[in-house]
């Protein structure tokens, strides 16, 4: 039976142990109340607390200007890939979507529900692998309401390495899979969604952050009540019971995330971690990264292996070393590893140690 094991899977991932421990210790009596946070009351002093502390602990983390809204929002990061044109599109306005991998062409699919949506593809097999098409190359309509991407393709592991600069203050982003792992500019965007299931807590739920003065422009007659940006944060997230669960996980995590040092020190050690990984994987002839290096993700590491036989007995020896989830996304097969904030670095030399282990015995 595994112990605590290094958990590599793509989300729901791994949280930080010293958070569960904490969230262990307070379960079945959270903040001297006799009962569980899940068994609180939202509409109570003590909730409202909660809730206003994990906002402000973002805000500090992300730097989140005065004039962005913070949601904790119900449900999925797909729930957003609707909400978004819902809100910001008329029936003949026009959005601009990279088409990336996975993610983003389902995003695209919602949108077109919605509105005119103008695809720009952004995503490429090189003669160096998988690649982001470069910015200089996009050919976006000035004359759209939003620039929507995915910051981090989670299926495959590839990356924005910097922020785009078109759409400034019009950018949407799904930052499902490496918000907190890295300083962002947050007055680039209009709207940034992340499902909390990677690096904020439990999935189940999702945070927004939104530029206020928005609001006036969004389209929400027809939008039902629970999926309008403005009314959920004119509620405070508390229009109706929010999920009070995930809102105490988070706040667990930010108030980790700053004993690490914040952002700041957590992206240092994300490169660190990453590096480590692609190294070893570049120096081998028996692992391969399938992405270019420009393009590579620090948060999931795909790889695959010389002999794809080898594959299934990759994965049962790495789980009898307390390495788990390594089995890369069904439609792309091979390995992949997150290495998500919680990933400790010991976590990442462990796996290249098993890895040189592994090759050197059946490679
Ligand atoms: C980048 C990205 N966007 C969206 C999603 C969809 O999230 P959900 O399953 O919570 O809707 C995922 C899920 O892993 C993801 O990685």
């Amino acid at each position: 039976m595994l112990e605590r094991a290094f958990n590599f899977s793509a989300g729901p991932a791994a949280i930080p142990t010293d958070v569960l421990r904490k969230a262990q210790q307070e379960l079945l009596n959270w903040n001297n109340q006799g009962c569980s946070v899940m068994e609180f009351g939202h509409r109570t002093p003590e909730f409202q607390e909660l809730i206003d502390k994990a906002e402000l602990e973002l805000r500090q983390l992300l730097k989140i200007p005065e004039h962005y809204k913070v949601l904790f929002m119900h449900g999925s990061a797909s729930h957003q890939f609707v909400m978004v044109p819902m809100n910001f599109l008329g029936a003949d306005d026009t959005a601009n979507y990279l088409e990336q991998a996975h993610w983003s062409k389902k995003a695209i699919k919602e949108a077109q529900r919605f509105g005119n949506i103008h695809i720009q593809k952004a995503f490429e097999q090189t003669k160096n692998g998988l690649s982001i098409v470069p910015e200089s190359q996009w050919q976006l309509d000035e004359a759209a309401k939003y620039l929507h991407f995915t910051s981090n393709e989670t299926i495959v592991g590839v990356q924005f390495q910097q922020e785009p600069e078109q759409f400034r203050g019009r950018q949407v982003c799904d930052m499902c899979s490496d918000i907190l792992s890295r300083s962002i500019d947050i007055e680039k965007y209009a709207l940034i969604y992340a499902g909390a299931q990677k690096n904020i807590g439990p999935s189940g739920m999702t945070l927004v952050i939104v530029r206020e003065d928005l609001f006036e422009k969004m389209q929400t007659e027809r939008v039902p009540a629970l999926f309008q940006y403005p009314l959920m944060a004119k509620h405070g997230s508390l229009y109706n019971t929010p999920p009070s669960f995930g809102i105490y996980l988070a706040s667990l995590v930010f108030d980790w995330l700053k004993q690490q040092g914040g952002v700041e020190a957590m992206e240092k050690l994300n490169q660190q971690k990453a590096s480590i990984l692609y190294d070893y994987i570049d120096a081998s002839d028996f692992y391969h990264s399938p992405v270019a290096k420009d393009s590579r993700s620090i948060m999931n590491v795909a790889f695959t292996l010389a002999k794809p036989e080898l594959d299934q007995s990759f994965l049962q020896q790495a789980k009898m070393r307390g390495l788990i989830a390594l089995k890369g996304h069904r439609d792309f097969g091979g390995m992949r590893a997150s290495l998500y904030n919680a990933m400790p670095i010991d976590g990442v030399k462990t796996l290249v140690q098993f890895m040189d282990d592994f090759v050197r015995e059946k490679g």
